[in-house]
C-alpha cells in the first residue's frame, strides 16, 4: 500500500470515529427525516405531513421520538411499531386512524407521551394499551370514542394526564364501565370538553379517578347545572378546578359545596352575574380565584372571607365601585387584577389591611382621582398599572407611601397636570411607563432610582423638544441622550422590558 493511501485511510477512519455520531445518524430513510441531535442517543424522527398511508418500515430502532402527525394512516398494527424499545414520545395526531390492534404498543416500554388526537377512533378496546407501563400522558381528543373497555387504562399505571376533549359521539349509549376501581388510579390531570357523555358517565369516570388533582372542563354547561363540579370536588386529592366557556350565570349556594380542599378555582370566560353570599363558604384553602371575563357588576360578597386568597382576578367584568371593608380580610392577597371594569370611585379605606399586595392592576377603568387611596397603605406594592383610566390630576402625596413600587404604568393623555411632588415617595421606582403627550419632566428628578423611562412612540412633543428631553433625562441616571430619539415601543405586559434599543 502506498504511503499516501495509508495516510488517507487513517484519515478516513479518524474522521469516521470523530464524527461517529453524525455517521450513525446519516441513515437514509425513504419517507422520514432524522432531526439533528447533539446527543447520539437521542434520535428524533419526523415523518409528519408526508401523505403516508402506513407507518414506514425503516424507522431506526434507537429512535426516541417519532412524529407521524398529519398523514393518511388509517390503522396501526402490532408489526408497525415493533422493536422501537427506546421510543419515549409518539405523535400520530391528525390521521384517519380507525383501528389500533391489540398489543400494538407492547414493545414501547419506554413510551411516556402518546398523542392519538384528531383521528377516528370509536372504541378503546381491552388490550389496546398493553405494555405502556411508563406512559404519563395520553391524548385522545377529537376522536369519536363511544366505547371504552373497563380495563383499557389498567396497564397505564403511572398515567398523569388524559385528554378526552371533543369526542363528538355518534351514539349516546356510551359504555364506560368502571366496575374495576384500579381504572384511572394514577391519573392526576383530566381535561374534558364538548364531549356528549352523559352525566352518569362523567360521574363514573370521576369516581374512579381518585388521585385526580386537576380537573378542567370546557363547554359542558348542562352537566354543571346538574352538579358536576360538586361530584369532582368529592375526589379528596382534587386541588384545581377550571371551568371555562360553560355559560355559567349564577354561582349558587350548593354548586361548590364539596370543594373545601381546592387551592385554585378558575371560572373565567363564563357569564357569571351573581354569586350566592355563601357560595365559597367551604373554601378554606383557596389561593387563586380567577373570575376574569364574566358579567359581575358588584364585588362578590362570597369572596371577602377568603383569608388564604393570594391571587384574585376580577378583570373584564362590570364592577363600578370598590368599597370598604370588602378587601380587609384578604390579608394574604399578593395579586389583585381589577383591570377592564367600570370602576369610577375608589374610596380612601379600600386597601387598608391589604398588607401583602405586590401587584395591583387598575388598567382601563374610569377612575378620575385618587383621594388618599394609597396614603399609608400598600407599602409592599411593587407593580401598579394605571393605564387608560380617566385620571385628571396627580396631586402631591398620591403615591407617597408606595415606597416598594418598582413599576408604574400611567397614561397621561387625559391628565391635565402632575402637581409639584406628584411622584414623591416613589423612592424605589425603577421603571416608569408613560403614555400620552404631556411629560412632566420636571417631576422626574425626585425619582432617585428610576433607570428606565418608557415613552409612547407617538410622542410628538418629545421628538420636537429634544433639547428639553436631554436636559431632563440627564437627571435620570443610566440614560444617554441617544435614548431621547429611541422611543421605546409600548410594553405589552408588565415584568418584561426591552431596554436594549
Ligand atoms: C432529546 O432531545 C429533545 C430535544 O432536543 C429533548 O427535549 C429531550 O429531552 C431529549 N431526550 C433525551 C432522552 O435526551
Ligand atoms: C409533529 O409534526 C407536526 C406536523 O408537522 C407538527 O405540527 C408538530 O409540532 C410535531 N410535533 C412535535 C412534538 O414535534
Ligand atoms: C415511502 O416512500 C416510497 C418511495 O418513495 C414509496 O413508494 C412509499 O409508498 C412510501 N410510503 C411508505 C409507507 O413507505
Ligand atoms: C391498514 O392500512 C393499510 C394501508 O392503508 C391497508 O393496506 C390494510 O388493509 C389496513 N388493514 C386493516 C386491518 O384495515
Ligand atoms: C381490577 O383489575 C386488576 C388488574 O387487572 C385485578 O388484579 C383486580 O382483581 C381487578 N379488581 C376487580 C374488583 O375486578
Ligand atoms: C380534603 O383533604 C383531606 C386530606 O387529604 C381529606 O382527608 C378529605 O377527605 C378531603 N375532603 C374532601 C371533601 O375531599
Ligand atoms: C384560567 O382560564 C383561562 C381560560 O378560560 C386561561 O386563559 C387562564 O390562563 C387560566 N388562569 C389560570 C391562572 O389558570
Ligand atoms: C341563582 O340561582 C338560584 C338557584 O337556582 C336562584 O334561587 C337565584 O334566584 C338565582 N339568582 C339569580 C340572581 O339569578
Ligand atoms: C373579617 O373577619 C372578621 C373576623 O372573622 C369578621 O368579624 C368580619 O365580619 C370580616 N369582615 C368581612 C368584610 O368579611
Amino acid at each position: 500500500m502506498l504511503a499516501t493511501e495509508r495516510v488517507l485511510l487513517l484519515l478516513v477512519s479518524l474522521l469516521s470515529s470523530l464524527f461517529h455520531c453524525e455517521h450513525s445518524l446519516a441513515f437514509s430513510l425513504k419517507n422520514c427525516t432524522i432531526l439533528y441531535s447533539e446527543n447520539s442517543n437521542n434520535v428524533s424522527v419526523t415523518c409528519a405531513e408526508h401523505h403516508l398511508t402506513a407507518i414506514p418500515d425503516d424507522i431506526p430502532g434507537n429512535a426516541v421520538s417519532l412524529n407521524l402527525s398529519s398523514n393518511d394512516i388509517s390503522n396501526i398494527s402490532r408489526m408497525d411499531l415493533g422493536g422501537l424499545s427506546k421510543l419515549e414520545a409518539l405523535y400520530v395526531k391528525n390521521n384517519w386512524i380507525l383501528q389500533i390492534d391489540d398489543g400494538t404498543f407492547v414493545d414501547l416500554v419506554e413510551l411516556k407521551v402518546l398523542d392519538l388526537g384528531e383521528n377516528l377512533l370509536t372504541a378503546l378496546t381491552k388490550n389496546m394499551f398493553q405494555g405502556l407501563s411508563k406512559l404519563e400522558t395520553i391524548s385522545l381528543n377529537n376522536n369519536v370514542i363511544s366505547f371504552t373497555s373497563p380495563v383499557v387504562f389498567q396497564p397505564l399505571v403511572i398515567l398523569h394526564l388524559v385528554d378526552l376533549s371533543n369526542n363528538y359521539l355518534l351514539d349516546s349509549d356510551i359504555e364506560w364501565e368502571v366496575s374495576n376501581k384500579t381504572f384511572l388510579r394514577s391519573l392526576t390531570r383530566l381535561h374534558m370538553s364538548e364531549t356528549s357523555l352523559s352525566f352518569e358517565v362523567y360521574r363514573a369516570i370521576l369516581q374512579t379517578a381518585y388521585s385526580l388533582q386537576e380537573f378542567q372542563m370546557d363547554n359542558i354547561k348542562k352537566w354543571i347545572d346538574d352538579g358536576l363540579i360538586d361530584v369532582a370536588c368529592q375526589i379528596p386529592s382534587l386541588r384545581t378546578v377550571d371551568v371555562r366557556n360553560s355559560e355559567i350565570h349564577n354561582i349558587t349556594e350548593h354548586m361548590l359545596q364539596s370543594c373545601s380542599n381546592l387551592t385554585e378555582l378558575n371560572l373565567s370566560f363564563n357569564n357569571i352575574n351573581s354569586m350566592a353570599d355563601n357560595a365559597l363558604q367551604s373554601m378554606t384553602q383557596l389561593r387563586s380565584l380567577i373570575l376574569q371575563n364574566n358579567e359581575l357588576s358588584e364585588l362578590p360578597v362570597a369572596v371577602q372571607r377568603l383569608t388564604t386568597l393570594e391571587v384574585y382576578d376580577l378583570s373584564i367584568n362590570d364592577i363600578s365601585e370598590l368599597y370598604c371593608p370588602y378587601f380587609w380580610n384578604l390579608t394574604s392577597l399578593t395579586i389583585l387584577d381589577l383591570s377592564h371594569n367600570q370602576i369610577s370611585y375608589v374610596s380612601e379605606c379600600v386597601f387598608q389591611n391589604v398588607n401583602n399586595l405586590k401587584i395591583l392592576n387598575l388598567e382601563n377603568n374610569k377612575i378620575m382621582s385618587f383621594i388618599d387611596t394609597f396614603k399609608d397603605k400598600l407599602q409592599t406594592l411593587e407593580f401598579l398599572n394605571l393605564r387608560n383610566i380617566d385620571i385628571m390630576n396627580f396631586i402631591q402625596g398620591d403615591f407617597h407611601s408606595l415606597s416598594s413600587l418598582q413599576y408604574l404604568y400611567i397614561d397621561l393623555d387625559e391628565c391635565d397636570s402632575v402637581d409639584e411632588g406628584g411622584f414623591e415617595g416613589l423612592d424605589n421606582l425603577q421603571i416608569l411607563y408613560l403614555l400620552g403627550d404631556n411629560y412632566f419632566y420636571d417631576h422626574f428628578s425626585g425619582l432617585s432610582n428610576l433607570n428606565t423611562l418608557i415613552l409612547n412612540e407617538n410622542s410628538h412633543r418629545l421628538q420636537r423638544d429634544v433639547t428639553h428631553c436631554k436636559l431632563v433625562l440627564t437627571k435620570i441616571r443610566v440614560y444617554t441622550t441617544v435614548f431621547c430619539f429611541v422611543l421605546f415601543k409600548i410594553l405589552p405586559h408588565y415584568l418584561y422590558t426591552n431596554t436594549n434599543g
